[in-house]
């Protein structure tokens, strides 16, 4: 039998352990996190990126010198029915190779927002839709739209052999003989460049779609090394994945760090936004409102089986890849109800420093996505993936912060 007095010295001694365990487990400590999520955070991490998938499509796409050219073309603006229009007037580097329009501005004005380039070597379907299947496919597609670049491939075929012969011809091998053939010609919108196109013959088709699929080649080649920044964030993951809660604070405020746990957690965006790109490259329909003035769009449900009859996709005859190598494709979800008004997600690397977003900049600031995402609307069309997330103002703000912390 104990002493009375021991009696109450063990029970205060086991008060104040219950006080300092009730304290600290209630003391604010925003950088503990748990062994799942530092997991979590390793995967968004830059470090995390694995090295440049392979394009078996274009055996040019590691080709040094034909990265070089690619870079000229991308800013040459005489690819243009106007002299005026390359592919960097829209894709600006200064602006993480966007332009900050809610529609995109070349020779006319696109239906679509345009979209940031880094890191799109990861992605296996190009464009909002997917509606292209490789960087070099893609970019033929605005060299022909007539309201973006607005020429035609005989053309563009004319100006590589008057302008970058030497170039192209130590990459590629001699270019054919080009006498005879229309100034400008293709499929494409403007009626007397597409007669033109039909009145030619089947091997001189070929011949220039061979030089205008080399533009797309040399092109992606570039376009390959344009690879995301490391940001605060993704010093915040070494940290956290070190377990330095030193240098975690010092890099990221409490709000931050909150709103990084809503993304990975009650917000649960890393269900789309993942991996090191923080987008998984599919297609989900979140609820975006169908722009004012546009033809509807139908999103992924007009890209798959746009994709399926492109003429320069993996499995065509311009794809440098055998048919095994084009998995992708073969194995495509084509059809269903989920691709209806379905887009893709683009990476959210340097987000906020881009409005307006989404598809057609219907959104015009960061604090409008997220109250989007909180509301959770119906779906003009098909059916919304979102389910309202009802945070408080705080925590929006929360979020606000953390997406600044991805900027370059
Ligand atoms: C008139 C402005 C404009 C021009 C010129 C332009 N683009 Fe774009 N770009 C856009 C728009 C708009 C989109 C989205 C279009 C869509 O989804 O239908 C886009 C999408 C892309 C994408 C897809 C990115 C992704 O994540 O899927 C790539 C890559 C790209 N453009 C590269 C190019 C290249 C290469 C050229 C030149 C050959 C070019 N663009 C010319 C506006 C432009
Ligand atoms: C169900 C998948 C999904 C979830 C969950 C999701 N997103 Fe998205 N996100 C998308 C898609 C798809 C787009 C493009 C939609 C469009 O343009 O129509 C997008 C676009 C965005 C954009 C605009 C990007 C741009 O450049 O226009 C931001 C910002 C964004 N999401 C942030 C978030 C945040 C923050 C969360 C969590 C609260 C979140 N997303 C949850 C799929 C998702």
């Amino acid at each position: 039998m104990s002493h009375p007095r021991q009696l109450f010295i063990i029970l205060a001694l086991l008060g104040i352990i219950g006080l300092a365990a009730a304290a600290y487990a209630w003391w604010p400590r925003p950088n503990d996190w748990t062994a799942a999520e530092r997991a979590t955070l390793q995967t968004l991490g830059l470090d995390s990126l694995p090295p440049l998938p392979a394009d078996p499509s274009n055996r040019y796409a590691n080709d040094a010198q034909a990265a070089a050219w690619g870079e000229k073309l991308f800013f040459d603006t005489r690819f243009s029915v106007n002299g005026q229009v390359a592919c960097g007037t829209c894709h600006l580097p200064q602006l993480g190779f966007q332009d900050g329009l809610p529609l995109g501005k070349g020779v006319g004005q696109t239906g679509r927002r345009t979209m940031p380039i880094a890191g799109t070597a990861y992605s296996p379907w190009l464009f909002w839709d997917g509606r292209k299947d490789s960087q070099w496919a893609q970019a033929l597609g605005p060299l022909e739209s007539a309201v973006e670049h607005g020429s035609s491939r005989t053309q563009y075929a004319h100006l590589i052999a008057t302008a970058y012969r030497d170039e192209y011809e130590a990459i590629f091998g001699p270019l054919p003989d080009l006498t005879g053939l229309p100034a400008a010609a293709g499929p494409v919108d403007n009626p007397s460049a597409r007669a033109a196109w039909e009145g030619m013959s089947a091997a001189g088709q070929e011949a220039v779609n061979q030089i205008f699929v080399n533009i797309g080649k040399a092109i992606a080649a570039y376009e390959r090394t344009l690879l995301p920044q490391p940001t605060r964030f993704d010093a915040y993951v070494q940290a956290a994945v070190a377990g330095d809660t030193a240098v975690m604070r010092d890099l990221f405020t409490a709000d931050e760090v909150a709103g990084l746990r809503l993304f990975i957690g009650q917000a649960n965006c890393i269900r789309c936004h993942n991996g090191p790109l923080l987008t998984d490259n599919d297609f989900h329909n979140t609820a975006v409102s169908q722009a004012p003035g546009l033809p509807e769009d139908l999103g992924r449900a007009a890209g798959a089986p746009q994709v399926l009859a492109d003429e320069f996709n993996c499995l065509s005859a311009y794809s440098d890849a055998t048919s095994e190598q084009c998995a992708e494709l073969r194995f495509i979800l084509a059809e269903g109800e989920q691709l209806i008004r379905a887009f893709k997600p683009p990476s959210l690397r340097g987000v906020a420093q881009r409005p307006p977003y989404m598809h057609a900049g219907q959104i015009a600031t960061l604090e409008d996505v997220l109250i989007h995402y909180n509301t959770a609307p119906t779906a003009p069309a098909g059916h919304s993936e979102l389910e309202p997330l009802n945070l408080s103002p705080a925590e929006l703000e929360q979020l606000l912060a953390f997406l600044q912390t991805l900027n370059e």
